[in-house]
């Protein structure tokens, strides 16, 4: 049985969207914690409601990055996760503890990658008019929102599309691709060879099905 740690900054809708998978499709996974740097992250409450530890490591409560990271390291590795997962955790990571969890960390990001790093990246894609946007589940590396992808969905761009419009159809389909690609992870199919990912096949022999 795999262990999966979440951190969010907010509503936490993507990390919603992975505990229901993970409960109604049964993966050889638990979430054992979510994590939050926000008291106030909503996501919170859905999680307790659910019966899964949750926690806040407040940036505010420390003086720079490095000790934060520190304290938000502490915490996760209380919960020996195989996986962590950001899903909406507003943070840039120091490189020492993205090193930690190198090849163990994933994150999804609102835009085609390597297109729109940052934010605002719905505005970024109708300020350059592009015709196709989306969203892309990638490891993390301390080159920020640029980690060997895993798995890249496109919505199309159409003339009457607003921030708002954009940001919902991303959104969904953000919460079809994030579940599915850490199940990927869970289930042992993804192999990272010189930056690209690629997906090996499995057996049930290769599912961990116990504990
Ligand atoms: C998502 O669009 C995610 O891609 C971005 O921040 C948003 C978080 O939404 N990093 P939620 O907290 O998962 O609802």
């Amino acid at each position: 049985m795999r262990s999966i740690v979440i951190l969010i900054s907010g509503r936490g809708s993507n990390m919603e969207a992975i505990v229901r998978a993970a409960q109604t499709e049964q993966w050889p996974a638990k979430i054992a914690a979510v994590i939050s740097n926000r008291v106030d992250a909503g996501g919170l409450s859905f999680a307790a409601a659910r019966g899964i530890p949750t926690a806040v490591v407040s940036n505010k409560d420390y003086a720079d990055r490095t000790q934060f990271d520190a304290a938000l390291r502490r915490e996760i590795d209380r919960f020996s996760p195989d996986l962590v997962v950001l899903a909406g955790f507003m943070r840039i990571l120091t490189a020492p503890f993205v090193q930690h969890y190198a090849g163990r960390m994933l994150n999804i990001h609102p835009s085609l990658l390597p297109s729109f790093t940052g934010l605002a990246t719905h505005l970024q894609a109708l300020t350059m008019g592009v015709k196709v946007h989306g969203a892309t589940v990638h490891f993390v590396t301390a080159d920020l929102d640029h980690g060997p992808i895993v798995l890249q969905e496109v919505v199309p761009v159409t003339d009457d599309d607003t921030v708002r419009s954009l940001e919902e159809k991303v959104l969904a389909l953000e919460h079809q691709m994030y579940p599915r690609a850490v199940r990927w992870f869970v289930e042992g199919r993804l192999v990272i060879e010189e930056g690209r990912v690629y997906q090996r096949a499995v057996t049930a022999l290769d599912v961990d099905f116990s504990g």
